[in-house]
């Protein structure tokens, strides 16, 4: 597999070398992990939480010592965490408080394609855009991000990024690590300048060594000796993170879009942009007073402290969801990434994403087998391949193979998102979904989309 370093497309795309930079030194875990705030609604009717929340420029102290200019919803860099209830809904207004254009999408959610924050229905700067998500969909980790058509990757870099995690009675009863033991953990990476100024360089995304985890560089977070539900997602716009555990186990509950049918022991957790794996790690493993650290290949991102202990009537069933058979798919297609480095664009299926054109209609409440390809081994002749990744709005889908072989049992649930290596096909079955208009698909290295590797379906009766 490609990752890290072995990239082409960066230096084709600016055609030039990239400088090597790496910013300010932090030492590791240094700094306290925070949980980001849970948003209380301004008010709550009989069927609807209601938000008000600014999207606007702030400082953030991330690096010790240092004050970085950020992006921001509510003022928070990593953003206010949003907890909805399953079938009660959601209305936020994102007033725009930014200067330039944003829009919000629901990762994962399903919600009507008038509220999904699609790439050119932007909110203008000074006016705000009210979203309403109906939740209607089993307990999940969501998030909520910038989609604006070409400064997504930009945007989203620079903070406009935050949890949106849906509770469901169904889930409750399982007895699943609550409360203060689920704990949200948004894995990024970052550039930063000697000042501490974010930098966002698309051409070289590759060159952003310093890891963060809610919104801290590889800090370290205090538990107690007992079970906790940990939430990651990889809220990089390129990074794949390879994760694996230091002093103890894991045990993989949830991916995008949900529970899994049963919990899976993992040794290591591959997360490429947007997408997300819920964990279940019980720190009573290790001794009090020891560490247990979450390390990525580039390095340790977060170092748990056991520092005391707790009661824990928690559990982890043997059983979490049933997978309810899908129809059978009416509908084959296939879908081929490319990148275009010699005119700096990004392809589906040889063509950039075009608002005005309708790539696929597909039937409401249909499945449809889609095989998606990674054709970039070569890029631009570099010898070296790039990974995409692939990512549907409204429609959440089953992995059935990958090059043929049946996928990890970590994948084996409803997902939205899949990491795709060069020259490598995913079969994928898609539950399109029950709403009707013009859903985006697309590579969720954003600064791939940002490009053009993005294609919509319309979605009919
Ligand atoms: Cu998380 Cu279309 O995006
Ligand atoms: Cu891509």
């Amino acid at each position: 597999p490609m990752h890290g370093r072995m990239h082409g497309a960066a230096h084709d795309h600016a055609g030039r070398v990239p400088a090597v930079r790496s910013g300010p030194a932090v030492t590791p875990f240094s700094v306290r992990m925070p949980v980001p705030a849970t948003r209380i609604p301004s008010v709550q009717t009989a069927d609807t939480d209601i938000y008000r929340m600014s999207v606007q420029p702030a400082t953030a102290q991330i690096l010790p010592g240092l004050s970085t200019p950020v992006l921001t919803y509510g003022g928070a860099f990593c953003g206010p965490t949003i907890r909805a209830r399953r079938n009660r809904r959601t209305l936020i207004t994102f007033d725009n408080k930014l200067g330039h254009e944003t829009n919000v999408h629901l990762h994962g959610g399903r919600v009507a394609a008038v509220h999904d924050g699609y790439p050119t229905e932007v909110i203008a700067p000074g006016s705000g855009r009210a979203y309403l998500y109906p939740n209607a969909q089993p307990g999940a980790t969501l998030w909520y991000h910038d989609h604006a058509h070409h400064l997504e990757a930009e945007n989203v870099y620079r903070g406009l990024h935050g949890f949106y995690l849906i509770d469901d009675e169904d889930e409750r009863r399982l007895g699943l690590p609550s409360g203060g033991y689920d704990v949200p953990i948004m894995l990024r990476d970052a550039l930063f300048d000697d000042a501490g100024n974010l930098v966002f360089d698309p051409a070289d995304p590759y060159n952003r060594p310093t890891l963060l985890a809610n919104g801290k560089p590889q800090p370290y977070f205090e538990v107690a000796a007992r079970k906790y539900r940990l939430r990651l997602l990889n809220g990089s716009t390129h990074r794949v993170f390879e994760l694996t555990l230091d002093g103890a186990r894991m045990t993989q509950i949830a991916t995008d879009a949900g529970l899994l049918p049963a919990p899976v022991p993992v040794d290591r957790l591959v997360l490429s942009s947007g997408e997300r794996a819920d964990i279940v790690v019980d720190f009573g493993q290790a001794p009090l007073g020891g560490h247990v650290t979450l390390n990525d290949v580039a390095g340790p991102v977060l170092r748990f402290d056991v520092v005391r202990r707790a009661a824990d009537r928690s559990r982890v069933p043997a059983q979490l969801r049933p997978m309810s058979p899908m129809p059978t798919a009416v509908q084959d297609r296939k879908l081929v990434l490319s990148l275009d480095p010699v005119n700096i664009r990004a392809l589906i299926n040889d063509r950039v994403f075009d608002p005005a054109r309708v790539d696929m209609q597909v039937r409401r409440g249909t499945t449809e087998i889609w095989e998606v390809t990674n054709s970039d081994t070569n890029v631009g002749g570099s010898g070296f391949g790039v990974p995409h990744n692939f990512h549907t709005h409204l429609s959440h889908f089953l992995l059935l193979s990958r090059d043929g072989k049946p996928p990890l049992p970590g994948e084996g649930g409803w997902k939205d998102t899949v990491l795709i290596q060069p020259g490598e096909t995913v079969r994928l079955q898609v539950d399109i979904g029950s709403h009707l208009g013009r859903y985006v698909y697309h590579c969720h290295m954003l600064e791939h989309s940002a490009l053009g590797m993005m294609g919509q379906m319309e979605i009919v009766n």
